[in-house]
């Protein structure tokens, strides 16, 4: 699609969730027609790119220029400013996943106005399914509702803790030793914003990452609030621009994994 059939395209969406999720969706269908065979390089260490996040991204980009042309937009692969509204996307996260051909990876479009995260959305074409959520307004996959998980006892909780080399080793290997200690149990699938989509589905219990960039968690946080549970204030500070911590979790365990982890919950 060229520039002008995007504008047309996007021109009648009713809202910004629907904007927004039409959007995810299409740009997901495109990033899965080169599944696990897109070129790739690596940015840094195990830190993968394809040519398919460059063009994911461009698709987005014009996308949410031709529609909201005064809107501020940050993505992964080019960067960008904050602004009053402003969009956050990842065009692919779970990069290495998608490389490998692991289906384990979503588009993530995320909107802030004036430093509160409103809206979000992912797609995940690997099973069709369209998560979004919307402030005061709940979160859905598929048109289903989502709700995080009742589990109350910590020793019975399954934790994503998130991993990537901004943050060293040795503390990495402390978080986890921290969580089994407490007595739950440990993953890392590779992709933060189904890690936080999980959470809202109530298929685990938290995601925690020591050094997160705000295109993968954007919408992935508005998921998580829309679905009962609790994120600590990841906005904070240069949240937006250059990443926090992050910790996801339910009310009934929110205080105890907020000590076990070690990030305070504010929010
Ligand atoms: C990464 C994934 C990973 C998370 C990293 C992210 P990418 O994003 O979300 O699960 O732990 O912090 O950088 O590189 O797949 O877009
Ligand atoms: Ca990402
Ligand atoms: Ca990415």
């Amino acid at each position: 699609m060229d520039v002008n059939q995007v504008a047309w395209r996007y021109a009648r969406a009713m809202n910004r969730l629907d904007f927004a999720s039409a959007l995810a969706r299409d740009a997901g269908k495109l990033a899965h027609s080169a599944f696990g065979r897109s070129v790739t390089t690596l940015k840094g260490r195990h830190d993968l790119v394809t040519a398919m996040d460059g063009e994911v991204e461009c698709f987005i980009r014009a996308a949410i220029a031709a529609r909201y042309p005064d809107d501020a937009l940050i993505g992964e692969e080019e960067g960008g400013n904050g602004g009053e509204r402003v969009w956050i996307i990842d065009p692919i996260d779970g990069t290495a996943n998608y490389a490998r051909g692991i289906p384990h990876y979503c588009v993530s479009i995320g909107y802030v106005e004036r430093g509160e995260p409103v809206l979000g959305v992912l797609y995940d074409p690997s099973h069709d399914w369209l998560y979004a959520a919307a402030r005061g307004e709940g979160a859905w996959r598929n048109g289903a509702r989502l709700v995080v998980s009742p589990c109350a006892e910590i020793t019975a909780a399954t934790i994503e803790c998130g991993w990537s080399t901004r943050r060293s080793a040795a503390d990495y290997a402390a978080l986890i030793g921290r969580v089994l200690e407490a007595g739950c149990a440990v993953r890392r699938a590779g992709s933060g914003a189904l890690g936080l989509a999980d959470v809202a589905a109530g298929r685990i219990e938290a995601y925690c990452e020591l050094h997160i960039n705000a295109w993968d968690c954007a919408a992935g946080i508005v998921l998580v609030r829309e679905a009962g549970g609790l994120t600590n204030d990841f906005f904070a500070g240069d949240g937006l621009t250059t990443g926090n911590p992050l910790l996801a979790t339910t009310v009934a365990l929110c205080a105890k994994l907020a000590d076990v982890i070690g990030i305070p919950m504010t929010s």
